[in-house]
């Protein structure tokens, strides 16, 4: 699914939208009540009736979703109504109220709405940015995330099997740095992404096997080929009497490798979670709205 359903029938649910928006500030500048325009004049009960039955309808929304076998129309159709009457409500509610609020439950109920509003619009934002973005961080390697994974696995292999050969302490290096390895352990680590850790210990280590050296030794995490990386990889081959340069050199550009297949993996997921989390956020904001909603009704007629 993506952005398409803004445009769903040529904007035609953002027409009735602007039309429902157009018809209340109409009828709000017209009318002229004996108190300063509030929730219970006629108008106010009507905007707030119309307000009310419109949060009903939005959040009738999840249950349709999940009806595979209705007939009430298509998912993309009342997807498009749910955005746009959705936003309508931002006006309908304001106006109900006369623009009064206070610290009170009517003003709970309004405060939750806005932010269930600016919950969906960012769910919009998602819908229209993160696909592109997954298609491009996927691009070149036409490869969905098993493959992806299994790829990580094979270069983790080839690395320990070069290690391997260069002693034992490389070895558990490059063996310490896969168990680090971490893709997608927690939400929050979907959600931050990146990989600064992954080879930052493997780093640490071979720094403090040759801090003493005058030469410069580049982070392994970077791209060390590049710039002179010539001398480094002559300079860790040395450390390691018993490799030749080109295993070192090997052994860097599997473990670069690995390190941008890692990122684009990482960056998979975030853009998945970021994709998803959003909806649960909407949908708990979307529930408090709906008590916070029956206490405001309650309460005005309770105090009537
Ligand atoms: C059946 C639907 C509704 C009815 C009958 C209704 C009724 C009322 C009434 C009578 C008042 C005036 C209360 C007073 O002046 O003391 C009021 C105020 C208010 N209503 Fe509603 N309302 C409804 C729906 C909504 C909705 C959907 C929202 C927004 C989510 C909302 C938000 C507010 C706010 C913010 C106030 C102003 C509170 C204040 O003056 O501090 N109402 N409502
Ligand atoms: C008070 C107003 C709103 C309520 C009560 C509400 C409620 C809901 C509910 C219950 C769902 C179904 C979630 C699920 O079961 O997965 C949903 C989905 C959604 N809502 Fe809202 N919503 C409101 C306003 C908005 C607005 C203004 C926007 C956009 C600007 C929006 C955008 C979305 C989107 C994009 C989805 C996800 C559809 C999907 O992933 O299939 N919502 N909303």
């Amino acid at each position: 699914m993506h952005v398409s359903f803004l445009a769903y029938r040529r904007f035609e649910y953002l027409k009735y939208s602007l039309a429902l928006i157009g018809l209340s500030v109409i009828t709000y500048a017209l009318h002229d009540p004996s108190v300063p325009p509030n929730g219970g004049t006629w108008l106010g009960y009507t905007l707030g009736t119309v307000g009310a039955a419109l949060i009903f309808w939005l959040l009738w929304f999840g249950v349709r979703k999940r009806q595979y076998h209705s007939h009430l129309g298509q998912l993309t159709g009342w997807l498009s109504a749910h955005v746009y009457l959705g936003f309508a409500l931002l006006v309908i509610a304001t106006l109900h109220c006369g623009f009064q609020f206070d610290w009170n439950v009517h003003t709970l109920s309004y405060v939750l709405m806005v932010l269930v509003i600016i919950s969906g619009m960012y769910g919009v934002f998602t819908y229209a940015y993160y696909p592109a973005r997954l298609t491009q961080n996927r691009a070149d390697m036409g490869i969905r995330p098993m493959t992806m994974l299994r790829e990580v696995a094979d270069l983790d292999r080839r690395c320990l099997k070069i290690a391997d050969q260069m002693g034992d302490k490389v070895h558990q290096m490059i063996l310490r740095s896969i168990e680090r390895t971490k893709l997608g352990a927690s939400l929050w680590r979907n959600v931050l992404g990146g990989v600064g850790t992954i080879l930052g210990d493997l780093t640490d280590e071979l720094k403090s096997d040759v801090g003493r050296s005058q030469l410069p030794l580049r982070p392994l995490a970077t791209p060390i080929m590049q710039q002179g990386g010539e001398m480094t990889v002559m300079y860790v081959a040395n450390q390691f009497a018993s490799a030749g340069a080109d295993q070192v050199k090997e052994l860097l550009d599997l473990i670069n490798a690995k390190k941008a297949l890692v990122t684009r993996v990482q960056d998979d997921l975030r853009y998945h979670t970021l994709m998803s989390v959003w909806r649960y956020f909407h949908v708990a904001l979307s529930i408090a709205l709906l008590a916070a909603l029956i206490a405001h009704v309650v309460s005005v007629f309770f105090y009537w």
